[in-house]
């Protein structure tokens, strides 16, 4: 079967980007013209998925609003002309279609996919995209692990190289290349010290899940923080001799979580914005040569 839906968690408090997320979600935060959660949703939907189940909590209102039609907005805009806004506005409301379920606590990233399963059908592999990050990229994304799923039928997790140092914030895998840019994965580490880690591999936020990981996922026991993460049912798969598989995104990845990959992203994007990129080069140019 192929992937026709995504889940999209968007519970989580955005803790590191306080103030500003203080009363507005952090998916909501602009990069350049549009909140980072439309980057996403336009990522999935340029790799052909129509239906997107928001995973949501407390105070994440904006979201639901954004993915809607505004009549008024839209009538206001008729009225004075601004066609050119008024076609960007009118399209985001019909994307896709969107369905949001409650995370009723914030109980870890698989607990976050468990509150969307009931809406996805036993049998349908799905896709799981993280606001967090923002992939930049000719093919999208989560396109090229939906490829990797069409061609292994199995569980695939995206990953991109990082620097040593850094594998203690990720998800790290280790493997039998299986082709150009996939892995069949042998372990799954969660969070290891540079010394520990398998590899420099480091797991991203985009996932397809195969049908058989959900059982496995219902049956995952919270870890030692109290949250059921994804993280620990790959682990789980693996021992029980499910495969899974790992895609190494070709493009670029941006953190999004945190100020500096925010900034980047910003930047970067921005940098290819048909009104902005000369403007905007000549003014990094000015304040570099200070
Ligand atoms: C989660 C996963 C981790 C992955 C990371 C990617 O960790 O558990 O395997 O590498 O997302 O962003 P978190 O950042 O939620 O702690």
């Amino acid at each position: 079967m192929t992937v026709r839906k995504a889940i999209i968690p968007v519970a989580g408090l955005g803790t590191r980007f306080l103030p500003a997320t203080k009363a507005q979600p952090k998916e909501m935060l602009p990069v350049v013209d549009r909140p980072i959660i439309q980057h996403i949703v336009e990522e999935a939907v340029a790799a052909g998925i129509r239906e997107i189940i928001f995973v949501t909590a407390i105070g994440k209102h904006a979201i639901e609003n954004h993915f809607d039609r505004n009549f008024e907005l839209e009538y206001r805009l008729e009225q004075q002309g601004k066609r050119a806004v008024l076609r960007e506005v009118s399209r985001i409301g019909k994307l896709a279609s969107f369905a949001f379920v409650r995370q009723a606590k914030p109980a870890g990233d698989g607990h976050a996919v468990l509150a969307a399963l009931p809406f996805v059908d036993a049998h349908e592999p799905i896709a799981v995209l993280f606001g967090d990050d923002m992939i930049v990229a000719k093919q999208p994304g989560i396109a090229q692990l939906m490829a990797t799923y069409q061609e292994r039928q199995g569980s695939v997790v995206a990953v991109t190289p990082v620097p040593r140092r850094e594998t203690y914030r990720y998800g790290v895998i280790a493997g039998t290349r299986v082709g150009a840019h996939t892995h069949a994965v042998r372990t799954f580490v969660e969070k290891p010290r540079p010394k520990d880690a398998p590899s420099r591999l480091a797991v991203i936020g985009r996932y397809v899940l195969a049908p058989e990981l959900f059982p496995i996922l219902r049956r995952q026991r919270p870890g030692k923080d109290g949250e059921i993460r994804l993280a620990d049912a790959f682990g789980t798969a693996l021992q029980l001799g499910v495969p899974l598989f790992a895609r190494e995104i070709v493009g670029q990845r941006y953190d999004c979580g945190n100020p500096l990959g925010f900034l980047e992203a910003n930047v970067a994007l921005a940098l290819q914005h048909p009104e902005l990129k000369r403007p905007l080069r000549q003014f990094l140019r000015k304040t570099l040569r200070k």
